[in-house]
């Protein structure tokens, strides 16, 4: 069966991947995926983490089955942690779901499903495993303009113009903080104007949370989806674990709609689970549900995440700078300004191709580069290669 098919090509950030874990060069410089890095290189485990897991081992009897939504405990914990007291329990239905992208599947497929006429709009440029699910689903689609690359920000008046040809039905894909992969965020009078137009439209804003508490705050990142939550009807909103609480590979996300069709979104979610993958994975997700279940593990962790937050703050004022000295001007004095892993810095597929063989510097072919990957060692390297090759 299997001898005349071609095999799809892995997108650029997996390709990315492959490439570097190729590459023999003892200084190669990863700032591709988006991965956490200490200021020492490493992808540490978490200690509220470790501590979270150590418990469970201690007290967990059973592998068995939980529940076609994952753990109802894990799923109000991320209710709270993601909508606060913006609404009100009873008007979230929950779900677990094999991480972010798993959560991002789902949505779109149930939305695919309920309503296959929908549009979904998503920003350009947006993360490619949107588009790339889109059309693995074969649902419609078109892009906003979000990113305005000659000032490093955003495109307001294209993106609401774009927002405003919305229908009704049709789903708003939105980065609920620290965009990937441009690193330009909403502010909040952006999230009230979308909230308006999807008023307008009738548009269904969905919300991709997937770096929660590496923008601004734990707070602070939840509120443009906070205030969509307290003034719509409907939102839907896939969020992740992998990136703040460092569980990459445990596979932990969360599907959250806000409705007044609490128990019907749920019975379907339950069902689309079941479909694709019967039941969401547990250990993750029983971990955060831990963490954020105990005050004293919760704060070691919202510090550890804080302390992260900065270091990434920090690594983007020390290339801004080094930037500067380099190049004698601001030209990238946007990347202090950016929140999150990422920024576009602004170089061609060939200046990435360069970086990348001249100089062993690995940024997503979009010129995406993943401000966590830097360290204070590599900053001075990195920033005179960009000068050298972006000149
Ligand atoms: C990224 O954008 O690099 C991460 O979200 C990892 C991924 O799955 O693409």
């Amino acid at each position: 069966m299997f001898e005349i098919v071609t095999p799809p090509e892995p997108d650029k950030i997996i390709r990315l991947m492959g490439m570097f874990a190729a590459d023999p060069r003892a200084g190669k410089v990863d700032l591709g995926v988006g991965v956490y890095r200490s200021p020492e290189g490493k992808t540490p485990v978490m200690a509220a983490v470790k501590s979270a897991e150590q418990r469970i081992w201690a007290a967990q009897e059973s592998k068995s089955y939980v529940g076609l939504r994952g753990d109802l405990g894990f799923l109000d914990a991320m209710r709270r942690l993601i909508l606060g007291e913006s609404v009100s329990p009873d008007r979230v239905a929950a779900a677990g779901t094999p991480g972010g992208t798993g959560a991002v599947r789902q949505v779109l497929e149930t939305v695919h499903r309920l309503n296959p006429s929908a549009t979904v709009w998503i920003s350009d440029p947006t993360w490619p495993n949107h588009p790339a699910i889109i059309d693995h689903l074969g649902q419609k689609r078109k892009t906003y303009r979000y990113y305005d690359a000659a000032t490093g920000g955003i495109d307001r008046g294209g993106m609401l113009a774009d927002l405003a040809k919305t229908a009704r039905g049709d789903l708003i894909l939105l980065h609920g903080c620290c965009h990937n992969p441009t690193g330009a965020d909403l502010r909040s009078d952006d999230w009230r104007e979308i909230a308006a137009i999807c008023a307008r439209t009738g548009a269904i804003p969905f919300v991709d949370m997937a770096y929660q508490g590496f923008g601004a705050g734990l707070e602070e990142d939840a509120q443009g989806l906070r205030h969509l939550a307290t003034t719509l009807p409907e939102v839907l909103i896939a969020a992740s674990c992998s990136k703040n609480f460092g569980l990459y590979r445990e596979r932990v996300g969360v599907v959250l709609i806000v409705t007044d069709g609490k128990a019907a979104a749920e019975g379907v979610l339950a069902g689309m689970n079941r479909q694709n993958f019967a039941f969401p994975p547990d250990h993750g997700a029983r971990v955060v549900q831990e963490i954020l279940g105990d005050q004293a593990l919760d704060a070691v962790w919202r510090n550890e995440l804080e302390r992260m937050r900065r270091a990434m703050e920090g690594n983007r004022r020390a290339l801004a700078e080094a930037l500067r000295a380099e190049t004698g001007s601001d030209r990238f004095g946007f990347l202090a300004a950016h929140r999150g892993m990422f920024s576009l810095i602004g170089a061609t597929p060939e200046q990435v191709e360069r970086l990348r063989a001249e100089h062993g510097i690995y940024l997503v072919g979009d010129g995406r580069m993943n401000i966590a990957g830097l360290t204070q060692d590599t900053i001075p390297r990195v920033a005179q290669a960009i000068a050298q090759v972006l000149a």
